[in-house]
């Protein structure tokens, strides 16, 4: 007979949340949802993973994140990850399991124990209500009733170098989580990245936009070792697509002190604009309202 299954040894106080998640192959619950030591996901940050939003049921850019995630692998070296066609399959597992249609889905891939030679890489999927992850300035309206009320952001205190991981959605993200938590601390929704030559990067969770007072929209360039917004792409091209004069270009500090508009773009937040940067009010937010609904606009068409 066979031992009775281990209890997973906890630190005292942690509770496991009891959601239903696509595991290598098999939906898992709770303490069952396990990852090795071994794993250098676990151990080392060496994890690939794509942050989506599902609207009725459906992933939106599903493509888009399937291309990020599969070059990022092949160029980091990683195991092959699961086809496309398997994640897809997987998300639609966990969203009936959890009986969710508009969700947050995340999609991990790991790069496994060393030592063997995985072909596939490891991979895990699951999904959140959106609800919850919806940040204030996101879920509040604006006192007009027109859109959300628009984000408060910092600008963190620590230079930030991401060098050329930056350009990928790795595991590894202590750095930006504790920017993040910079912004939490100061009532914010989100940090802005500043590097050691004073340029704006992106939010620790989200792409950059600056609106100039000539009107030029403007977006760090991917050079800078930002990552490559799947929304932030999607933004640039609708931006272009409704006659906006929209560009990469670097950002400087004075550049966002004298914006007209400054907004965010991430896959969950969408469009999102800022009321208040380093405790100045954006005087205007009408161009991040403008592709906000184009961007719900595409999002409709499925
Ligand atoms: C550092 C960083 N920049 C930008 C983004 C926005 O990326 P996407 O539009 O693909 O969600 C994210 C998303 O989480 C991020 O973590």
């Amino acid at each position: 007979m066979s031992p009775p299954p281990a209890k997973l040894p906890l630190p005292p106080g942690a509770r496991v949340p009891d959601r239903a998640l696509w595991l290598n192959g098999s939906l898992v619950r709770g303490e069952a949802a396990v990852l090795s030591v071994w794993d250098r996901g676990a151990r080392d940050g060496g994890a690939l993973f794509e942050t989506l939003r599902t609207y009725a049921g459906r992933p939106f850019a599903w493509q888009q994140h399937m291309e990020r995630l599969v070059l990022s692998a092949a160029e980091l070296g990683f195991p092959v990850p699961p086809a496309p066609a398997r994640l897809r399959e997987a998300v639609e597992q966990v969203l009936a399991a959890e009986k969710l249609t508009d969700a947050v889905v995340r999609i991990t891939v790991t790069r496994g124990i060393p030592g063997g030679r995985p072909v596939r890489a490891g991979a895990w999927v699951e999904a959140e209500a959106l609800g919850g992850r919806l940040w204030a300035g996101a879920r509040m309206r604006h006192p007009s009733g027109d859109g959300p009320a628009g984000s408060r952001a910092i600008v963190s205190r620590t230079p930030f170098a991401p060098g050329r991981l930056g350009r990928h959605k790795t595991t590894s993200r202590l750095a930006y989580d504790l920017a993040r938590e910079e912004a939490r601390a100061a009532g914010a929704d989100e940090a802005l990245l500043v590097s050691p030559s004073g340029h704006v990067l992106e939010g620790g969770a989200s792409n950059l936009f600056v609106v100039r007072p000539d009107g030029l929209v403007v977006t760090p360039p991917l050079e800078s070792d930002v990552l490559p917004g799947v929304t932030r792409a999607c933004v640039l091209a609708l931006a272009r697509s409704i006659g906006l004069e929209a560009r990469e270009g670097s950002v400087s500090l004075e550049m966002l002190r004298l914006a007209d508009e400054v907004f965010l773009t991430n896959s969950v937040q969408e469009v999102l604009p800022l009321a208040e940067v380093a405790g100045r009010p954006v005087p205007s937010r009408d161009v991040a309202l403008r592709l906000l609904a184009e961007y719900r606009r595409l999002v409709a068409l499925g």
